[in-house]
């Protein structure tokens, strides 16, 4: 391995150059490697000024991620970047890239900072549930003020260079070029005039209004609710204010050792990783992806105009088909409004927006206008015979290589597939709602599908920015075959007792974004009932069937969109439908069940081994390739605690035993429901977690 840090002097310039791709984490070579070049200089006395800058295509992104949850290697990062301020010389970080977390502390405690155009500066440690533990929170309230580092520290928000330059983070924005040349015409021009050694932690404190902390953790209770290190983080920006820097420094030091220990740490960590893990897919490994600049979307409902909006927003040519006229005069609006929606929130810009609707969207009711489509995704109506028809005239019309895709939600990929001469063209790109906002995109692969058509996917995914996860074919694929069973669960536990209120607070205490009655009634209570109604011909007689649900929908209450559903929809907010308390109360009644008192916790207990239970199946039959890709899915479509990692990562962080003896305890009141997984008793049975089936 090179050495990652180097040392040059150039006209009495000190360049130190870090090389360790691919972001130039800060490893301990490269701690050591720091701290070694910097005692170097501190010896040489034909050095006028130091510049620190990242080779390739970044400054430094932080704390070297890998490291952490194992023993702390010295030299530890506070010690370096405190050595690196204590320098005798100038010292200037040129910052291209990413300046992030430990990376920014790096230039935080250099004396001067500037900056390519277009870099981005960040402190996200608080995404990974810890702090800026290398003076990050005692050095940017005195370069920034309290407010701001509060706001940064808290949310972990990038910021651009020119909001840098104006919260003074950085000195000078310099013209576009290499970071080394940027940085060593500053150190010249900085040595020309003279410039002493400026250090962050010398600066004072300005002082701030009383009551910012207080609404600092006002905010972080209702943004990150249930999380520990904005709140942490909230107490080391406090510390700058009250303590001097290097006590302040301590105090930001054990905040962060007692986060590094936490499971909110390892679960977000996890995320980290297994967002990244899941675009490598065994069987697309060196396939190339078909090109695809034109896409053609069937159907404007819902999904398809969101579908439309992603692509066109990514920059890809979108032909919209409709049924008839009047529906692609609908379906043109609502993509147009989403689109207008963008310009106003500042996303696109009206020329863009004018772009757009001159020259890349279009809308007709011809399918032959998707001749030279690349790809065409398929959204109509959740109905087979519908969606055979669509897929009998895409392979009438679609040239060859024309990439068909299907966004359904619970059908069988293969058999839509059989109804074109090119099944290995067919794939599932299954979407969330909305569209052009959640970020995940399940990539179904058919028992047919060719492996660049795979590829293709997970290319549409990276253009659209979405978190594209591999799943196989089943009903509901990985995560809606995973809610339909955790869905069971607590319909179960409200038969046993708990209230549909008593479950959704339960599960919102527990981090959800929502309560499963809450998103039901979001979705609509009819596409549950219209797939119900579907399965019930194949439904196994010793299925407990919870018929509460229907008894709404046979009323017409279907939630959100008409008004009433398990909540009550008024201009005041939702409240609770006492109407349901009734159903459920005929429901148990009819089924011989008393209820009994149940307490959050059993509920919760429910909840996740419900869902822990099936996704080990659906990893177990290769649904999902791996349990981190279960995770992925849940935290990105389904409303999961990224805090909690995933329901896998909260089974391996609870003890597999537990999830397993759960299974057994509910199964004594429904043992058709709680059947243990046969992957689930075998990790337990060698002593084994769904972690290691990941590393496999
Ligand atoms: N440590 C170790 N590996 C890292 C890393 C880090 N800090 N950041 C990124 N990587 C790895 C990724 O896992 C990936 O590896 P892979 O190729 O094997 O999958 C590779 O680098 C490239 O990363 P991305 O795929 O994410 O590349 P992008 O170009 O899309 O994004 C990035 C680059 C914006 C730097 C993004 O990787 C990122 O956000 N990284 C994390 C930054 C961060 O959170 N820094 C703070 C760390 S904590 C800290 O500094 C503590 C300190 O206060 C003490
Ligand atoms: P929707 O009812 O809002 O829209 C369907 C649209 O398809 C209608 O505008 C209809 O006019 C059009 N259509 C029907 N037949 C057509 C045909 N032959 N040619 C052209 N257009 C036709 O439905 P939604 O919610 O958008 O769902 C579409 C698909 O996406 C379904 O398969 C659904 O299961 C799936 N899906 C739905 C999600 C949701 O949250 N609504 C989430 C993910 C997938």
């Amino acid at each position: 391995m090179p050495d990652p840090v180097s040392l040059e002097v150039v006209d009495g310039i000190a360049i130190v150059a870090i090389a360790n791709p691919p972001v130039n984490a800060l490893s301990q070579a490269v701690r050591a490697g720091l701290a070694g070049v910097f005692a170097a200089i501190e010896a040489r006395d034909d050095v006028r000024a130091v510049v620190i800058y990242g080779s390739d295509r970044t400054f430094i992104a932080g704390a070297d991620i890998r490291e952490f949850g194992k023993p702390p290697l010295e030299p530890f990062l506070p010690d370096v970047i405190n050595q690196i301020e204590a320098c005798r010389l100038p010292v200037i970080a040129s910052l291209h890239g990413t300046a992030l977390g430990g990376g920014l502390e790096v230039a935080m405690g250099a004396h001067f900072r500037v900056a390519d155009p277009a870099a981005r500066f960040g402190l996200p440690e608080v995404t990974l549930g810890i702090l800026p533990g290398a003076g990050g929170t005692q050095r940017l309230p005195r370069l920034a003020g309290a407010e701001v580092a509060l706001d940064l520290i808290t949310t972990g928000r990038q910021i651009g260079a020119e909001e840098a330059l104006a919260i003074g983070l950085i000195d000078k924005i310099a013209a576009a070029g290499d970071p080394r040349t940027v940085g060593v015409a500053y150190a010249q021009d900085l040595v020309r005039q003279g410039a002493a050694p400026r250090r962050s932690s010398a600066l004072p404190v300005q002082a701030v209004a009383p009551d910012v902390f207080e609404q600092a953790r006002t905010r972080v209770a209702q943004k990150s609710r249930g999380q520990l290190a904005p709140l942490n983080c909230i107490k080391a920006v406090e510390g700058a204010m009250r303590l001097p820097f290097l006590e302040g420094l301590a105090n930001e030091r054990a905040l962060f050792t007692e986060l590094m220990g936490s499971d909110q740490r390892s679960a977000l960590i996890h995320a980290f990783f297994a967002e990244r893990q899941v675009a490598k897919v065994p069987d697309i490994k060196g396939v190339t992806a078909r090109p695809i600049e034109k896409i053609g979307v069937i159907g404007g409902g819902t999904m398809g105009a969101g579908i439309a909006v992603a692509a066109l927003l990514s920059g890809l040519k979108v032909t919209l088909i409709e049924r008839e006229p009047e529906a692609v005069a609908r379906a043109k609006a609502n993509v147009t409004k989403t689109l207008e929606g963008s310009v106003k929130r500042g996303k696109l810009a009206q020329t863009k927006f004018d772009d757009i609707m001159a020259t890349t969207f279009s809308a007709s009711d011809d399918y032959s206008q998707l001749v030279d489509a690349d790809l065409v995704i398929e959204a109509v109506f959740e109905s087979m015979e519908v969606k055979k028809d669509v897929f009998t005239r895409l392979d009438a019309i679609c040239k060859p290589g024309a990439v068909l895709a299907t966004n359904t939600s619970y059908l069988d990929i293969n058999e839509i597939a059989a109804m074109t001469s090119r099944p290995q063209d067919v794939i599932g790109l299954h979407f969330f709602s909305p569209a052009h906002v959640m970020r995940l995109l399940e990539i179904v692969v058919a028992d047919k599908t060719a492996p660049e058509v795979t590829a293709t996917g997970f290319e549409l995914a990276k253009r659209l920015k979405k978190v594209a996860v591999r799943a196989g074919v089943c009903d509901g694929f990985i995560g809606n075959r995973i809610l339909s069973h955790y869905r069971k669960a607590v319909d179960g536990a409200v038969l046993a007792g708990a209230s549909p209120f008593d479950v959704d607070r339960a599960l919102v205490d527990f981090g959800l974004a929502m309560g499963p009655f809450a998103v039901s009634d979001l979705a609509g209570l009819d596409i549950g009932w219209a797939t119900r109604k579907r399965l019930a011909p194949t439904r196994d007689p010793r299925e407990v069937y919870a018929a509460f649900s229907d008894r709404l929908c046979e009323a017409g209450h279907f939630g959100r969109k008409t008004g009433k559903g398990y909540y009550v929809y008024k201009e005041d907010g939702p409240c609770p439908n006492e109407d349901v308390l009734t159903h459920v109360a005929d429901d148990r009644a009819a089924k011989g069940i008393t209820p009994r008192a149940m307490s959050d916790d059993e509920i919760v207990d429910r909840y996740m081994a419900a869902m822990v239970n099936e996704a080990a199946r659906v990893v177990e039959e290769g649904i999902a390739l791996r349990p981190l890709d279960v995770d992925v899915t849940l935290l990105n479509g389904y409303g999961f605690p990224r805090w909690r990692g995933g329901p896998m990562q909260y089974a391996d962080t609870v003890g597999l035993e537990k999830i397993l003896a759960d299974v057994a305890r509910f199964a004594r009141e429904d043992d058709f429901l709680w059947q243990p997984a046969p992957l689930l008793q075998r990790l337990v049975a060698e002593g084994k977690t769904f972690g290691d089936l990941n590393d496999a």
